[in-house]
């Protein structure tokens, strides 16, 4: 098993200036949380201008730009927050940016140039959780420190979550760990540092907990609507059993929680809603299906004998 270590601390006398690399759903969160902490904004950067100062307003500070240009040099930590599928491009238009610079500067001030000085001392971290600093690593050439900072927690982009008490997962090299360390505990998180190539892993379990939940959840709410609750009533029916066992996890662990017909090995039951489930598309019959596997697995140490029974059930539920 990979050890997590606490990462250190960085220095808190100075304050960074701060640029924002899409500012979207979580650009803007965490730049409005650290603009309250008195960060100092600088460019907040997205694909257009009308986007640009919608994400200004909604953080509070911080000028708007519809594309990169040498002006996000002007902060000390650059925060990506674009899709994870142009992080790779992001990082090697911004590491250009860089090159650009050093390429004039180096007709006027001569072979030296100051071009990975334009990188040197930066930190640039990126806020996706399922890839690694690695794909900063353009600007890792350049001189930069980068790392990955993951606030474990959902951006809907209608509210700004508190994260207080979220987990952050950092990673990267020794400034930016000291950084995203630094951002985390200003946030009222709790940062994490996870250990190299694990990083796919840790966000399989953050969808899992999230997403896939959610999809659960809204697949029980449409089961509801068809014997004839309204949808409002429906969630508002299964949420509180939700709630209770999310209370009941955090209070007694998983095994003290688990009730239903699966935990008394009541497989009559477990065949008679797969026999219900068959009016709902085949997706419901097959999430319940291994949902049910999942769930003596984890629950019941793979279940034994109660293994043999649910997947007789299952074949002659097919
Ligand atoms: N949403 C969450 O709950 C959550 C939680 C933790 C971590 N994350 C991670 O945070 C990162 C951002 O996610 P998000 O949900 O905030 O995304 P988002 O709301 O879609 O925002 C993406 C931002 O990037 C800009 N952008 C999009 N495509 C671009 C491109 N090709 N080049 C340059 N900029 C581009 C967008 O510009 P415009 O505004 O002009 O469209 C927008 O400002 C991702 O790595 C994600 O995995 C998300």
């Amino acid at each position: 098993m990979p050890s997590y270590n606490r990462p250190p601390i960085v220095a808190r006398n100075w304050t960074p200036v701060v640029a924002i690399v899409g500012a979207g759903r979580v650009g803007c969160a965490l730049g409005r949380r650290l603009h309250q902490q008195g960060w100092h904004m600088g460019p907040v950067i997205t694909r257009s201008m009308q986007t640009a100062r919608a994400a200004r307003r909604r953080i509070g500070s911080g000028q708007p730009q519809a594309a990169l240009s040498e002006a996000v040099l002007a902060a000390d930590l650059i925060l990506i927050a674009t899709p994870d599928r142009v992080l790779a491009e992001t990082a090697e238009a911004l590491a250009r940016i860089g090159s650009k610079r050093s390429g004039r500067l180096r007709q006027t001030h001569g072979a030296k140039g100051i071009g990975s000085k334009a990188w040197r001392g930066k930190i640039v971290v990126h806020t996706s959780g399922s890839v690694g600093s690695d794909v900063l690593r353009p600007l890792a050439l350049r001189g930069a420190a980068v790392g990955s900072l993951h606030p474990l927690q959902t951006f809907s982009g209608r509210t700004v979550p508190s994260l207080a008490g979220s987990t952050c997962a950092i990673e990267g090299s020794a400034a930016a760990l000291r950084m995203s360390r630094r951002i985390c505990i200003e946030l009222g998180g709790v940062a994490v540092a996870l250990p190299r190539g694990h990083k796919a892993a840790y966000h399989a379990a953050a969808a899992l907990a999230s997403g896939h939940v959610l999809a659960v959840l809204e697949a029980a709410v449409r089961v509801l609507v068809t014997v004839g609750f309204p949808h409002k009533r429906a969630a508002r029916a299964l949420l509180p059993l939700t709630r209770q066992t999310l209370a009941n996890y955090e209070r007694v662990g998983a095994r003290a929680t688990w009730t239903g017909p699966l935990s008394r090995g009541d497989f009559s039951v477990i065949e008679r809603h797969l026999e219900a489930l068959r009016r709902f598309p085949r997706e419901y019959r097959e999430a319940y299906a291994a949902l049910s596997r999942l769930g003596l697995n984890v629950l019941a140490s793979g279940g034994g004998s109660k293994r043999r029974q649910l997947e007789q059930t299952l074949a002659r539920i097919k």
